[in-house]
């Protein structure tokens, strides 16, 4: 029933990526894993001509989930890499909440944790006067922030947190995505100091760049064990108040 909500400075930081990270952990941790996004854009037509998010795929395969529960992790599919509420008018499609929050609700209630991940940055429209954030608030999850160190990252991850406290969301922490410690110099080290000292949030994490076919062959298992040694996940699973078993 737990849930943890993912959302980014940006988008294209690595929501999915540290999103299936942490679900690729929750499942061999044992935790029975739900993923979900509320709406995709940029999707692509598989073989058969279906219209599929390769988010919803990767977050599926993931979290040990069949690609017949696509429609289940994703209930809005988009063409255009616009944000939903753009994407979903060139359409003709209409976006209904009551759709994205039951499907989210229905995901949480039938597994242990949910990773959510969310769609683009934190004020993002859903549609024209429903936000990412006003998402998050309606499903009441806590909150990860994904950053990267580069530059001007500072400001963007103080905006997001700012914002998300102003909006009455609970933030964990702040994940950085695709850190190497091998060329890290001034400018990411000292990102990492003032994404702390700024937003007061600690840093539960720092996922490294990862091999390109790791993502693309969908190796969960490494993901995960990449996962265990990069991110403390027992502090983010005690922040956001413990899985039920
Ligand atoms: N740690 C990493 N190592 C290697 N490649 C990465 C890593 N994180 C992200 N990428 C790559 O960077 C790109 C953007 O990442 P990702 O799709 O996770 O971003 P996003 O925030 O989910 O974007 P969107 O807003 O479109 O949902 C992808 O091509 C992804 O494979
Ligand atoms: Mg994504």
């Amino acid at each position: 029933m737990l849930g943890i909500g993912v959302t980014a400075t940006d988008t294209e930081i690595g929501k999915t990526v540290v999103s299936g990270a942490l679900a690729a952990a929750m499942q061999y941790r044992g935790y029975k894993t739900g993923v979900y996004k509320p709406a995709a854009s940029g999707c692509v037509n598989n073989s058969a001509g279906k219209l599929i998010s390769t988010d919803a795929e990767f977050l599926l395969h993931c979290a040990g989930l069949q690609m017949e529960e696509h429609d289940k992790v994703v209930p809005y599919v988009l063409k255009d890499a616009l944000a939903p509420a753009e994407a979903s008018r060139l359409a003709g499609v209409k976006i209904e909440l009551r759709v994205m929050l039951a499907g989210a609700r229905q995901m949480l209630s039938n597994h242990q944790i949910s990773i959510v991940e969310g769609v683009g940055g934190i004020s993002a429209p859903l549609t024209e006067d429903y936000l990412v954030k006003d998402f998050f608030r309606d499903l009441q999850l806590p909150l990860v922030i994904v950053v990267k160190a580069v530059l001007g990252n500072v400001n963007h991850a103080v905006l997001t947190a700012e914002y998300a406290r102003v909006h009455g969301l609970q933030v964990l922490g702040l994940i950085v995505n695709g850190w190497d410690e091998k060329t890290a110099g001034s400018l990411e080290t000292s990102n990492l100091y003032y994404y702390e000292k700024l937003t007061g949030l600690p840093i539960l994490g720092k996922l490294p760049v990862l091999p390109q076919e790791l993502l693309q062959e969908f190796e969960s298992r490494a993901l995960a064990e990449i996962t265990e040694a990069n991110i403390d996940i027992d502090k983010i699973l005690s922040l956001a108040g413990g899985v039920v078993k």
